[in-house]
């Protein structure tokens, strides 16, 4: 077998991990979820899930994958010989598959608005039109579908590349690109007439809006954004040189994913009620609300096409992670392979996600627990696979590795204290498992 790729540099990592957990999540999931369960209380459980549950589970992650240096599944069986582990792994490969069956739709609207700011179809219109517009789009079944396609295209092209030359390349320029569009838009949108509902909304958390719903999709964003519970982390992880400090890595991904999550939230709300929008809008919200906020910049468009560009990036990179992780398994690492088995599975996901870019039009009518076909994917990925997921990566790793091979990971290449290891070991061991399990069982009415 050849041998296989590692990261070119330290950053090249970083970068694409952070790629793979900014995207669609921390900046159009987040805002619409948090304006259906009430903002305040759910931004800050939100917080409290990704640093006890989120920031640990990633660490877990990446111990398993740079020590393993294997994909999804075969870490699972280096590690644990001879067990029925690496089944974590393939229900990783299962959830991602059905993550970018919809997290395509979403990739898809953001292609069409692009389209339609870049050709002028946008000029001139208010709050209201935009998502008279927008709604009108995403409902053609035509449309809809064709740019879910384009959206897979562009990430099948990517990852049948490879790793290296796939993935790397471009975000250092993009991710803090991103940053910045989004801190000018923060400033115009705390600036407009009635933007401080939206701040407080968003900051002041009102808990007699909390119910165990809240606390599952709080939850599930946390893992979500930060892209744990799926094995990506591993696979990431494993193409990592030895030195890397894998804390550093962790913190830093946390850090951007909340600072991005903020920046959205303070972008998207004072400017639902400045213009007397609809906090709760659902899928849409981001999409209704954006264009509004840059037609009051000047030079709006221009920026507006800016950020649905790099916005369009940020998503890819998260997609490029899902199917990666699928490849790299099913071909084995093999370079030959991968290009077929990109192909392959890519257009796959693409047929499987067809009836969610059709929900939002004419499969709108069709729901199961008064869902969408789109609506249960999207649940079924965020709040029960993903934390079935974390659950099992929460046992695995405190019970299959020894303490001492944890804590040799956790220092390489860092002054991780013995005392930070401690606290992580008692989350990991303790914490996560009792906390995921209680979380899901409290929905079921357990208790
Ligand atoms: N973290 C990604 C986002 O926020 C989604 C994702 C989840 C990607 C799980 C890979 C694995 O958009």
């Amino acid at each position: 077998m050849s041998q296989r790729e590692q990261w070119s540099s330290k950053l090249g990592f970083i970068l694409a991990a952070a790629g793979s957990a900014i995207g669609l999540g921390a900046i159009w999931k987040f805002p619409y979820i948090a304006g259906q369960n009430g903002g305040g209380a759910f931004f800050l459980i939100f917080i409290i899930f990704t640093l006890i549950l989120g920031l640990p589970l990633l660490l877990a992650e990446f111990i398993i994958g740079r020590s393993a240096q294997d994909n999804a599944v075969d870490s699972y069986r280096k590690i644990a010989p001879g067990t029925q582990w690496h089944w974590v792994g393939i229900i990783g490969m299962v959830t991602s598959f059905i993550l970018l069956s919809f997290y395509s739709v979403i990739g898809g609207w953001i292609v069409v608005y692009l389209f339609k700011a870049i050709v002028g179809d946008l000029n001139g219109l208010n709050s209201d039109q935009y998502a008279v517009v927008f709604g009108e789009t995403i409902s053609d079944p035509m449309i809809s579908v064709f740019v879910q396609l384009l959206f897979i295209l562009m990430t099948i092209f990517v990852v049948s590349k490879g790793v290296q030359k796939g993935i790397e390349r471009a975000s250092a320029i993009m991710m803090p690109a991103l940053f910045i569009l989004f801190i000018i838009l923060v400033i115009r949108a705390v600036t407009l007439d009635g933007a401080m509902e939206g701040i407080k909304f968003l900051l002041q958390p009102d808990f007699t809006k909390v119910k165990s719903q809240t606390i599952l999709e709080a939850m599930g964003q946390s893992f979500f954004t930060l892209s744990v519970g799926v094995s990506v982390m591993v696979t990431y992880s494993s193409y990592l040189p030895k030195t890397q400090s894998l804390p550093r890595s962790a913190f830093s991904i946390v850090g951007m994913n909340i600072f991005i999550v903020l920046l959205a939230g303070l972008a998207i709300f004072p400017a639902v009620f400045s213009f007397n929008l609809e906090p709760g809008a659902g899928p849409v919200l981001l999409f209704n609300v954006l264009p509004t906020v840059f037609s009051q910049i000047p030079f709006g468009m221009f920026f507006f096409i800016a950020f649905l560009v790099l916005f369009l990036f940020a998503a890819l990179t998260s997609a490029f992670s899902m199917l990666e992780i699928i490849v790299s398994v099913i071909s084995k690492g093999e370079p030959t392979q991968r290009k077929k088995w990109a192909w392959i599975i890519g257009l796959a996901i693409f047929v499987c996600g067809i009836p969610s870019a059709l929900s939002f039009g004419i499969l709108g009518e069709i729901t199961l627990f008064g869902k969408t076909i789109f609506d249960l994917a999207d649940f079924a990925v965020s709040n029960v696979l993903l934390p079935i997921g974390s659950l099992l990566i929460a046992i695995f790793v405190p019970v299959k590795m020894k303490k001492s091979t944890l804590y040799e990971e956790l220092k390489r290449g860092s002054s991780f204290k013995k005392g930070l290891f401690e606290i992580w070991y008692f989350l990991i061991r303790f914490v996560a498992p009792l906390l995921i399990l209680a979380v899901m069982l409290d929905v079921l009415g357990v208790w």
